[in-house]
């Protein structure tokens, strides 16, 4: 088993509880603690859009919130041929919360692709600009 398969999995898990009823793109994600503990998160839309919670904000919500603050690794599972990486404000949160953590992307037919945020996020600002 690869190390990130049940992180894969969990992440799935969590997709099938998006409440994308706006865009019908339904997102997983799952962040893994350092202790190997793992939250599920799932886009969360609503009908002014823009308030919209991305599937990986919410797993790091739900894990920060549960007193976690260490996190390894992070995926993200979308229904998709081309596999989706986090949007832009994602990207700030999990670099701010986790660092530079691999990034698995995967879809339902088992496609998955391993990046590392220092490359999908490079020259972040974060509290060391402060
Ligand atoms: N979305 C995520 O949850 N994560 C991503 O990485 C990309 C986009 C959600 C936001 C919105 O509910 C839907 O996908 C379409 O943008």
């Amino acid at each position: 088993m690869s190390e990130f398969e049940a992180l894969i999995k969990a992440a799935t898990q969590a997709r099938e509880n998006a409440h994308a009823r706006f865009s019908n793109f339904k997102v997983g994600a799952a962040l893994r603690t350092a202790q190997g503990k793992i939250y599920g998160g799932c886009n969360v839309e609503n009908a002014t859009y823009g308030l919209t919670v991305c599937a990986e904000r919410v797993a790091i919500f739900k894990a920060i919130s549960e007193g976690e603050r260490q996190f390894d690794a992070i995926a993200v599972v979308t229904d998709t041929s081309t596999l989706t990486p986090p949007c832009g404000a994602c990207r700030q949160l999990i670099w701010e919360f986790c660092g530079d953590v691999p990034v698995a992307m995967a879809n339902l037919e088992g496609k998955s692709e391993i990046f590392w945020m220092r490359d999908l996020f490079p020259k972040p600002f974060d509290a060391s600009n402060l």
